[in-house]
């Protein structure tokens, strides 16, 4: 039974606590937290803990704070040599302090608290300092029924760049779609299969096939009626921002050539 201690009480740390304690495998042997409030609620299930001097020895320290304090409550753990992971998609394995043997254990995923997760689902991005930690790490993960994936720093980074841009930008753009459809008394459910099917389309083809609309088209008409139809000018700017960047990948804009890599 692998012992796993939990630092953090947010997004991930939540999600981190129900799938470790309903793993076969593992279990939460203490969860830490500043704010001690946070985690009270599941004292009869755990040990919960604020102060650091409190620790126990465990399998594995997993740190799931804000990306800025990593560092720092890393450098304030009271002990050496123990194995602690951090979960960021961008800070480095660097960062944690070296007087322990360092990992990352990020779980390329959206969290929110009270959002239901599949983590069959979720691949896990592993890092490790030290090479006989990484069968532990890969270990780890698929008891929790995730697929491990080996990567290092810079494919990390990346894929976290990635990320922002499927996720963090996809969804401010459902938001502004949310918006313009609000301000017209029209219920956003009627888009929420469009958006199920363009996720569903790029499983199996790629997003540069699957792209269809006026940009791609360059149908100038129906463009320049859309821009009229926008209030805001942010909001004009990103269409026309956008709108480029679709000629662009597909050879539309005078004097460019199409992107090459039609995959
Ligand atoms: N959310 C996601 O979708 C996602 C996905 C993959 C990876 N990650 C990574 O997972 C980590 C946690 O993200 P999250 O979304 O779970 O964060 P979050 O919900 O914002 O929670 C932040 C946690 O950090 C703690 N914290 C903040 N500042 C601290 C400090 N100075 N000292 C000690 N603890 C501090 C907070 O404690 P208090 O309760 O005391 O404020 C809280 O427990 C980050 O590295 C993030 O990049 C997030």
């Amino acid at each position: 039974m692998i012992s796993v201690v939990l630092l953090g009480a947010g997004n991930v740390a939540t999600h981190l606590y129900k799938a470790f304690t309903k793993a076969d495998g593992t279990f939460v042997k203490q969860w830490y937290n500043r704010t001690y409030s946070a985690i009270s609620s599941y004292a009869n299930e755990t040990e919960t803990i604020n102060d650091l001097a409190q620790l126990k020895e465990a399998d594995i320290y997993i740190i799931a704070v804000s990306d800025d304090s990593i560092s720092k409550l890393s450098s304030n753990l009271p002990f050496q040599n123990r194995l602690v992971a951090h979960t960021s998609g961008s800070v480095s394995i660097h960062d944690l302090d070296k007087k322990n043997q360092r990992a990352v254990f990020y779980p390329l995923q959206t969290f929110s608290k009270n959002a239901t997760l599949d983590f069959s689902q979720i691949p896990i991005c592993i890092e490790i300092t030290e090479k006989g930690n990484l069968q532990f790490m890969k270990t780890l993960a698929e008891t929790l029924g995730c697929q491990p994936y080996k990567i290092n720093t810079e494919q990390r980074q990346t894929l976290h760049l990635s990320a922002v841009f499927v996720n963090n930008f996809t969804n401010q753009l459902y938001r502004i779609a949310h918006e313009i459809s609000d301000a017209k008394s029209i219920n956003f459910d009627i888009l929420k299969p469009l958006i199920l099917e363009t996720a569903k389309k790029v499983q199996d083809m790629s997003p540069y096939m699957a792209q269809t609309g006026p940009a791609k088209r360059n149908d100038k008409k129906t463009i320049k009626r859309h821009l009229k139809l926008i209030e805001s000018e942010a909001h004009k700017s990103l269409y026309e921002l956008l709108t480029a960047s679709i000629k662009k990948t597909h050879g539309i804009l005078k004097n460019r050539k199409p992107n090459k890599t039609k995959h």
